[in-house]
């Protein structure tokens, strides 16, 4: 199954009607789209991208959806998740953070290792117990690999907490994408 596809279904598995969920790299808006669809009308979307670009393409195609009431779109770091999401801390149903650059725009505007890993501790302290980071990473390009290792690091940091933490096709200096996906455990 594609990368994405298998992201989306991962987080369908968690996402709850009225819930609230995280988009920490909004990119062209696809993740802040499906998460739109599947929080409901009732639910909450907060997506953050660095680059005005990505924020404006996400808020014309959930526009376009007639969605753009269930998300807070943000030009912000995900390095700041936990004060952009204060008050949501222990309720979230879903993280997504999609690594990167942006397909179609400056490929040097890229997630970098520090910010994600603040983005990645950020987002363990808003899930709910049973709610889940979905963290998709890509390795061909410069400093990808680092990235990698830190996110796999992460994983093994939250496997020693209790959490439940799967990663899928994740095959070191292989250039292959692949997905951390962690659940918080009591
Ligand atoms: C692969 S794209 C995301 C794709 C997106 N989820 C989608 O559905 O189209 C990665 C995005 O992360 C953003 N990004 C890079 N560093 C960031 C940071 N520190 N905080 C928030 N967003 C960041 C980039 O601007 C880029 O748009």
């Amino acid at each position: 199954m594609h990368l994405t596809h298998s992201a989306h279904a991962l987080a369908a598995e968690v996402i709850r009607p009225g819930g609230k969920v995280v988009d920490a790299t909004a990119g062209n808006g696809h993740d802040t789209l499906f998460l739109a669809q599947a929080v409901g009308d009732r639910g909450k979307v907060l997506a953050l991208d660095i680059q005005p670009l990505a924020i404006e393409t996400t808020r014309a195609r959930l526009s376009e959806a007639h969605l753009e009431a269930r998300a807070d779109l943000r030009v912000a770091d995900h390095a700041a998740l936990a004060e952009l999401a204060a008050g949501w801390e222990g309720q979230v149903d879903c993280v997504m953070l999609n690594l990167g650059y942006l397909p179609g725009a400056d490929r040097t505007l890229v997630t970098r290792p520090v910010t994600t890993g603040k983005a990645l501790h950020a987002a363990l302290g808003l899930l709910r117990v049973g709610g889940r980071i979905v963290c998709a990473v890509y390795t061909g390009h410069p400093g990808g690999e680092d990235e990698s290792d830190l996110v796999d690091a992460f994983g093994f940091s939250c496997e020693e907490a209790g959490h439940d933490v799967r990663r899928l096709g994740r095959e070191p200096r292989s250039g292959k994408p692949w997905l951390l996906v962690v659940t918080r455990a009591p």
